[in-house]
């Protein structure tokens, strides 16, 4: 349903000021999913998103990456409606590292190169590297050449989600979206998807959802997330000394670690 302006405006590069003016969504009529939201992502900036299960948080990114237009209020990158963006701009300038991985039909390497078919195999390999990802994919029968999808091999959810951080490198998006899967790992595959996002994130925008709070450390700004709302907006010291929700939500975790530790 959605559809590219007439006149697009056309952004080679985003820097990723991104703002939410408003922003109301439902997905069907009548059933409000994001209510009233407001909220601005600074360029060069990493902007965490939390918030309980069902809260809207990868609508939110839906919403950003154009995949779906607000019913109301606006989203402005750049200063620019994303309405009037270029769809091209967009493909180019946004990435998303998703939930759900998706992998079609043919090669690692063409499922790695997706972004950019032009990549060379040098490319690919470097970009797998980068993604923790070029161990498991030499240990495949046919290496890179291994098909994947229908009829090919299939991969795990942690391998599924290193070739996408692959796919994600090979594009050099200016605005990376990261949304983090639910799925639990085991502690040593988390790692190695946790260095290969680090060494991702160097140098852009990045809007990154994440569970565990650990993973947001670094973010410059938060926002919490429930029922559709925006219920509180700040850096990690602000939010914990304001003892609101995102305290409660971090002293969940902690306790459950320390309980885990003992
Ligand atoms: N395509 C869709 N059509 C209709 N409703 C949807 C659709 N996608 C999501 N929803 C609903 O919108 C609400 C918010 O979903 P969303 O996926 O944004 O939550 P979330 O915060 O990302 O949750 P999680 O932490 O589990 O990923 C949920 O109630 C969900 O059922
Ligand atoms: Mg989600």
């Amino acid at each position: 349903t959605v559809k590219e302006d007439e006149h697009p405006v056309h952004i080679e590069n985003m820097k990723g000021d991104i703002e939410l003016k408003n922003v109301s969504f439902e997905y069907e009529a009548g059933h409000p999913i994001i209510k009233d939201v407001s909220l601005k992502v600074q360029a060069g900036h990493m902007f965490g998103i939390v918030g309980k299960t069902g809260a809207g948080k990868s609508t939110i990114i839906n919403l950003m990456a154009r995949l779906y237009d607000v019913t109301g209020g606006e989203i402005t990158i750049d200063g620019v409606p994303i309405r009037k963006i270029a769809f091209d701009d967009l493909r180019r300038n946004i990435g998303i590292v998703s939930q759900e991985t998706f992998l079609f039909i043919g090669s690692i390497a063409d499922n790695i190169r997706y972004a950019d078919p032009d990549a060379t195999m040098e490319e690919v390999i470097e970009a797998a590297k980068s993604a923790n990802a070029h161990e498991f994919i030499t240990k495949l029968p046919e290496g890179y050449n291994t098909k994947v999808g229908e009829g090919g091999i299939s991969l795990s959810g942690g391998e599924k989600q290193r070739i996408s951080i692959a796919r994600a490198i090979i594009q050099k998006p200016n605005i990376l979206i990261l949304d983090e899967a639910t799925a639990s790992m085991d502690t040593r595959t988390e790692r190695k998807i946790q260095a290969a996002i680090d060494n991702l994130k160097q140098g852009r925008t990045i809007i990154s959802i994440a569970h565990r709070l650990s993973t947001l450390r670094d973010a410059d700004m938060l926002c919490v997330i429930e029922n559709g709302e925006l219920k509180e907006m700040g850096t990690h010291d602000k939010l914990i000394k304001e003892k609101g929700k995102y305290f409660e939500l971090y002293k969940l975790q902690s306790e459950a670690l320390q309980f885990i530790n003992e």
